[in-house]
């Protein structure tokens, strides 16, 4: 298997779907559908993906939600994000931390500002601390290795890194300092998308730094945009194959929103159904993956967090960065996350857990490694 995706041209998966894609898997879904799914069959993401509304859709969602029941479980990992400075070197044309946007007032939390809200978050129930930033070298892999050592004192939690793309030795100090996960998204598999919406950048960078971090140990986490102007379905498949392709851990997947000072503007935000289809074929394809509800998908659709939950979602990442700093992280505009309570709100999440008959995991939710994970009964994964 390659991961160069130089290798990987559009045009190539183009060929590879050019055989009419629709009639290939019968709905509803049955065993051997989603064994296919799981092995990472391009042809075969793609009609599920063209699921119609109505029943056809409905047996997909249904069946990404037996698979997760039958292999992560009911219980929901809750983890508590912290943006710590929105500076960023990137230009990324869909972002608003993006560093041509003159327009945002930047921020940057100190190591003790961050500690004092892990703290909180600690505090009230969190057990993963996520670290998320613009990609921003001012602080360096030691100062960042400090900060985990210091949330790891507060006790029997895990951390989990968002900083974007460093030199394998930066990684190899932050792990060092007790950093369990590394979350950086692929953002799109089409390298010549990539090399357009990422000025200076290049998705071959963006996999070797993932399987650095892989390499290291990180429990990895990828994911990627739906609605990005000029992705079409094939590249969602691709999306999904290359998170399986890459043995991710975990895999964030979220509508696109235009925001107002890119170069972006303009363009339609992505959907909410295809990102609900692509989060249920991403079960499939990794059914013992941790899956977040993105915030840009609840930000899109008030229930989004119990919609996606019940499409093969099983994480829930609220925001617990100080109030005063969190208008200013504007990746796009009206964020849901600027309406988490600033401890999270755990109780609340717990009460709309218990609702839809789910609940609050009382683990940090690792993921296991291959060999110690349960192999599901028949009846509990979704082969029916
Ligand atoms: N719409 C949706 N998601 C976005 N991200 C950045 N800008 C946007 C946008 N306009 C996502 C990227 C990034 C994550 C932090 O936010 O996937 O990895």
């Amino acid at each position: 298997m390659t991961l160069n995706p130089r290798n990987r041209k559009a045009r190539d998966i183009e060929l590879e779907v050019s055989e009419p894609a629709t009639g290939r898997v019968e709905f509803p879904l049955i065993g051997t559908d989603r064994k296919r799914v799981e092995g990472l069959d391009v042809a075969c993401i793609i009609p599920l993906l063209q699921a119609c509304p109505g029943d056809e859709t409905e047996s997909l969602f249904a069946c990404a939600d037996r698979t997760r029941k039958g292999f992560v479980g009911d219980s929901v990992h809750i983890r508590g994000i912290i943006e710590f400075s929105n500076y960023c070197v990137r230009s990324c044309m869909y972002c608003g931390l993006r560093r041509d946007n003159r327009k945002l007032r930047r921020y940057r939390m100190t190591p003790d500002e961050i500690l004092a809200a892990s703290e909180n978050g600690i505090r009230s129930g969190y057990r993963t601390i996520v670290l998320q930033s613009g990609e921003d070298p001012y602080y360096s892999a030691s100062d960042i290795a400090r900060i985990v050592e210091g949330i790891k004192a507060f006790g029997d939690v895990a951390v989990t890194l968002s900083v974007g793309e460093r030199p394998r030795s930066e990684y190899a100090t932050m792990k060092a300092a007790g950093a369990d996960r590394f979350l950086l998204k692929h953002e799109t598999a089409d390298a010549e998308l990539y090399r357009r919406l990422h000025p200076g950048a290049s998705l071959e960078t963006r996999i070797e730094c993932l399987q650095n971090l892989k390499g290291l140990g990180f429990q990895v986490g990828s994911g990627f945009i739906i609605g990005l102007p000029g992705q079409d379905i094939a590249t969602i498949a691709r999306d999904i194959t290359l998170l399986k392709e890459l043995d991710v851990e975990m895999a964030g997947i979220g509508p696109f929103i235009p925001h107002p000072d890119t170069p972006l503007a303009s363009y339609p935000a992505g959907d909410v159904t295809m990102t609900l289809k692509a989060l249920a074929v991403a079960r499939l394809a990794l059914p013992h993956a941790n899956l977040p509800v993105t915030t840009a998908l609840s930000t899109l659709q008030k229930d989004g967090r119990q919609l996606a939950l019940s499409c093969g979602g099983n994480v829930i990442m609220p925001n617990i960065t100080p109030a005063k700093y969190r208008e200013l992280y504007e990746i796009y505009p009206d964020s849901a996350s600027l309406k988490d309570p600033e401890d999270g709100g755990i109780g609340e999440i717990a009460g709309m857990l218990k609702a839809v008959g789910r609940g609050v995991s009382a683990t940090k939710g690792d993921t296991l490694p291959r060999e110690k994970r349960p192999i599901p009964a028949r009846d509990e994964a979704s082969f029916q």
